[in-house]
C-alpha cells in the first residue's frame, strides 16, 4: 500500500547509506563523479543510462530531495534549482522560445511578474495575462503559439485561488501543459497533479524549507502529459541543444514520460547553471521532514488570525481563502480540505490615500514579535507592505491587475503561539 505523505516526507527517496550505514542523509560535496569506463561516460552523456556526472547536473543529496518531492507531489520526477525563480525561468525555457507565447494568471509574485512582463518579453517570449478568477479568460487568450498556461495555486499576494481542474481542462483542450506554482500550498495541503496540473513548481525557500534559512526551487514533472501529441514543438522536433534529440519520440521507455524533467535538467540547468548546492538540498530535506506538522499549525494560526482581523474595528477588509465569505472560498474549500495555509492579507480602515499609507507604515513599524521582511513561509510570523517592496516594480495599473490595492498588508503567519501573534497585531493596530 502506498505510504501516506507524512511518512514520505520523512523517508521518501532515502535508504540508509549502504557503505557507511549512515541513517541521516549524508551531504555529498564533490564537483564530479568518476566514470567506470569510457563507455560508461559516453552512455551517461547520451542518456542511455542515468547517473551522476558533475554536480551542476545533479548530485546524490539533491537526488534524494528530488525523489522525495516527486513522491510527495504524486509526480514522476523532480529537478531542484538554486531558487524558485530559476525553476520558473528554466520551466519557461524548457517549453518556449522566441516567438512563442505563454498565458499566465496576472496575480503573481512580483519577481515572476517582472520576469514574464519584461525579461521574457526581451527574450522574444510574449506573456499574455488572464484573470485567474475567470478561467475562460485563459481560453480566450490561447493562440497556436501558446506553449503553456501558468498560475499560482494561491496568488501572491492577492490570495485569489486558481481553479486548477478548470485550467487543466482548458490547457489540455489545446494540447499544452498547465504549469502551477504551488509555493503557497505545499504538498501536505494540496497536490495539484491530482487536479490535472502537469508541472508543479515550488520555491523551497518558503514552507518546504520552512525555517527561512536557505534559498532553493524545484520543478515536479507529473509524468502524465502527452508530449508526443502536444503543441510544444521542443518535444517533437530535433533539439539542437542536445544532438538533435526529439524528446518525446527518441527517449527510451521508461524515460519518455519524464521528457520535461530531462529537458529541464539537460538544457537550461546544464547550460545556464543555477543548480542547488548539496548543502542546501540537505537543509530542505531537514525541513521537508516536519512539513506536515508545521503546516497543521500554519493552517490553524492562519485561520485564527484572519478571523480575528476580520472582527477588528481598525481593519477594513481581510482576504484569506479559509474565510467563508472570501471570494475564493468555494474553489479553496474544494481544493484544500486539509487547510488554507498561513498567508493572510488585509487593509486598514480609515481615510484613503496618503493617510492610509501612513497608518500602514505605522502599523508595520509597531510590530515587535512579527518580523518586517521580504519572505514568506518561515516558522516565524512575517509582515510586509508589497506595494512598496516585493511588487514595487509593477506600475499602479499592474498592481491593480495583480490584486494589490495600495493599503494591502501581507502576513505570513508562523507557528508561534497564536495568542502571542494576536497580541502583537493588537498592539500594532492600536498604534496605526
Ligand atoms: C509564489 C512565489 N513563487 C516564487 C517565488 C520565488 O522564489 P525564490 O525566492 O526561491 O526565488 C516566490 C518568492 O517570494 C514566491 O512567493
Amino acid at each position: 500500500m502506498a505510504q501516506r505523505i507524512e511518512t514520505i516526507a520523512v523517508h521518501g527517496g532515502q535508504k540508509p547509506d549502504p557503505v557507511t550505514k549512515a541513517r541521516g542523509v549524508p551531504v555529498w560535496r564533490t564537483s564530479a563523479y568518476n566514470f567506470d569506463s569510457a563507455r560508461h561516460g559516453a552512455d551517461l552523456f547520451a542518456l542511455k543510462e542515468l547517473g551522476f556526472i558533475y554536480s551542476r547536473l545533479g548530485d546524490p543529496t539533491g537526488d534524494i530531495l528530488e525523489k522525495r518531492l516527486a513522491l510527495m507531489e504524486g509526480g514522476a520526477a523532480a529537478v531542484v534549482t538554486a531558487s524558485g525563480t530559476a525553476a520558473i525561468h528554466y520551466t519557461a525555457l524548457t517549453l518556449a522560445k522566441a516567438g512563442d507565447e505563454i498565458v499566465s494568471a496576472s496575480n503573481l509574485y512580483g519577481g515572476t511578474y517582472t520576469m514574464f512582463s519584461v525579461l521574457l518579453k526581451d527574450q522574444g517570449i510574449t506573456v499574455k495575462f488572464a484573470d485567474v478568477t475567470r478561467p475562460e479568460t485563459f481560453r480566450a487568450a490561447i493562440t497556436e503559439r501558446t506553449r503553456f498556461l501558468y498560475a499560482e495555486t494561491i496568488g501572491n499576494p492577492s490570495l485569489d485561488v486558481a481553479d486548477i481542474a478548470a485550467l487543466a481542462k482548458i490547457a489540455h483542450e489545446r494540447r499544452i501543459p498547465l504549469v502551477v506554482d504551488s509555493t503557497f500550498t505545499p504538498p501536505t495541503n494540496y497536490r495539484p497533479i491530482e487536479d490535472g496540473a502537469d508541472i508543479v513548481i515550488h520555491s523551497l525557500s518558503k514552507w518546504i524549507g520552512g525555517h527561512g534559512s536557505a534559498i532553493g526551487g524545484a520543478v515536479i514533472d507529473s509524468g502524465r502529459f502527452d508530449w508526443k501529441n502536444s503543441n510544444v514543438p521542443f518535444f517533437t522536433e530535433p533539439d539542437a541543444n542536445y544532438h538533435g534529440l526529439r524528446w518525446a519520440l527518441d527517449l527510451p521507455e521508461p524515460l519518455a514520460p519524464i521528457a520535461f524533467a530531462l529537458r529541464f535538467r539537460t538544457v537550461p540547468l546544464r547550460n545556464l547553471g543555477a543548480c542547488l548546492a548539496p548543502d542546501n538540498s540537505w537543509i530542505f530535506l531537514q525541513g521537508a521532514e516536519t512539513l506536515a506538522l508545521r503546516m497543521e499549525r500554519h493552517n490553524e494560526n492562519g485561520l485564527a488570525v484572519a478571523t480575528w482581523l476580520k472582527r477588528h474595528p481598525k481593519v477594513a477588509w481581510v482576504r484569506y481563502p479559509g474565510l467563508e465569505d472570501d471570494p475564493s472560498h468555494a474553489v479553496a474549500s474544494r481544493q484544500f480540505p486539509k487547510g488554507f495555509g498561513g498567508m493572510v492579507v488585509f487593509g486598514l480602515a480609515g481615510a484613503d490615500g496618503e493617510a492610509k499609507l501612513a497608518s500602514g507604515r505605522a502599523f508595520i513599524d509597531s510590530l515587535s514579535l512579527i518580523s518586517h521582511l521580504a519572505n514568506v513561509g518561515d516558522t516565524k510570523s512575517l509582515a510586509i507592505h508589497p506595494g512598496t517592496t516585493t511588487h514595487s516594480q509593477l506600475t499602479p495599473a499592474e498592481q491593480v491587475a495583480a490584486g494589490i490595492p495600495p493599503e494591502l498588508i501581507r502576513l505570513s503567519v508562523g507557528i508561534e503561539h497564536v495568542d502571542d501573534i494576536l497580541e502583537d497585531l493588537g498592539r500594532a493596530l492600536e498604534k496605526a
